[in-house]
């Protein structure tokens, strides 16, 4: 008789996904791992070296797909941990169906798939973007019951996915816990996200598109923080519960490119204000009070430690970047930027 503990992870080829592989393995000698991800464009087998363990199974498959899930998930499954999305506002801007063909029906499907296994308790990984944008320069915080206000494709979908969580708890009694949590930074994060798109720009000397004024507020976080942090909230979190996940650290996107630059040693001058996104959040800000007093969560980075660690990690991974930015990369980014703002 196995006294192994079986979560199942989707979305685990991802960035965040990935880095919480990683800490369960490290955490959790006493749990086995079924990743299942699709391996759209985002996911990435380069993320999973390294994670050759007998207790780590990766199976690719489609969340939206019934019958795929089912075929993977096991009775007896301790733990489903949703982190599988489409994730990029921008590609939400230019086309919704994937966000809602995943992040809606697929989480539905997920917490069909969840009960008729017998699943014991559904995590769904949310985000601050569910509760819209925060007037600058004030003293607001977005806390569990703020009201919902999603403004783009992508937040409406992650808005969607969290009511089809708080229905399958209350009508059905599934233990689900949901956490979210502002912006992540840190290894293998796409470079369609800004920091690293900022990060890989300036190491090849391109130029860095920066949105409108680029004084839009994020409240950035380390991955392993947030990745801790749902780790808590797994073991020991309410069913039927949300958490909001910050780190306390607020940062205008101009002030981020300016860190990046500064300490790569590069010119500010990188620095280029483009168009601005349609419907541009303008202040995300998380209080974590309730994981910190609930469940004693504390970050461990600070915004300049983090941020050392992030970009030793793409200087030391060269070959990570060249794949990530070849092919389909440089199609979207001609796409997305146009063509006075290249990547080579
Ligand atoms: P990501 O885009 O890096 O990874 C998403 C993963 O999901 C990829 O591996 C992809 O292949 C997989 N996937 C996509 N569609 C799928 C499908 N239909 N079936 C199975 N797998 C599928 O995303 P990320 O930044 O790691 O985000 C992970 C989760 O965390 C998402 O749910 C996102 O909404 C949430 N989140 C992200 C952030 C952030 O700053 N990145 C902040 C808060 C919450
Ligand atoms: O807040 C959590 C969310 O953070 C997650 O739910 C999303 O999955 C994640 O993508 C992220 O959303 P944002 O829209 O905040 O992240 P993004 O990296 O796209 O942009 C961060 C800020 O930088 C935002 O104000 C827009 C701006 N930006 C972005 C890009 C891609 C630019 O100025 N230039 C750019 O080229």
């Amino acid at each position: 008789m196995s006294f192994m503990r079986k979560i199942f992870i989707t979305g685990g080829a991802g960035f965040i996904g990935s880095a919480f592989v990683r800490l369960l393995l490290a955490e959790l000698p006493d749990c086995e791992l079924t990743n299942f991800d699709a391996l759209t464009y985002a996911g990435n087998p380069d993320n999973l070296e390294e994670l050759h363990n007998e207790r780590h199974h990766f199976i690719q498959g489609d969340i939206a797909d019934s019958r795929e899930v089912l075929g993977a998930l096991e009775e007896g499954t301790d733990v489903l941990v949703n982190f599988a999305a489409e994730s990029h506002v921008d590609r939400s801007i230019a086309s919704a169906k994937e966000f809602i063909r995943t992040n809606v029906l697929g989480t539905q499907v997920l917490l069909d798939c969840a009960r008729q296994r017998g699943v014991r308790r559904f995590i769904q990984i949310s985000t601050d973007e569910v509760m819209g944008s925060l007037p600058e320069d004030s003293t607001a915080y977005f806390v569990e019951d703020s009201p919902f206000a999603p403004n783009s494709p992508y937040a409406a979908s992650k808005a969607a996915a969290e009511h089809l969580v708080r229905a399958a708890h209350h009508t059905f009694g599934l233990d689900t816990v949901i956490t979210r949590c502002g912006n992540n930074y840190g290894p293998r994060q796409f470079p369609e996200k800004f920091l690293p798109l900022a990060l890989s720009n300036a190491m090849n000397d391109q130029p860095i598109p920066v949105y409108g004024d680029g004084r839009n507020v994020r409240d950035w976080i380390y991955v392993d923080d947030h990745c801790r942090a749902i780790l808590l909230a797994m073991e020991n979190g309410r069913s039927g519960g949300t958490y909001n996940i910050g780190a306390r650290n607020e940062q205008q996107n101009i002030d981020v490119v300016h860190s990046l630059l500064d300490t790569l040693g590069k010119p500010r001058s990188l620095l280029s204000f483009v168009q601005d996104r349609p419907g541009h959040d303008r202040r995300y800000a998380m209080d974590p009070t309730l994981i910190e007093t609930e469940l004693n969560w504390r970050p461990r980075e600070t915004w300049e430690s983090g941020l050392q660690k992030t970009i030793h990690w793409y200087q030391e991974n060269g070959r990570w970047l060249e794949r990530t930015r070849s092919g389909a990369y440089q199609d979207y980014y001609r796409q997305q930027y146009g063509a006075e703002i290249q990547a080579t």
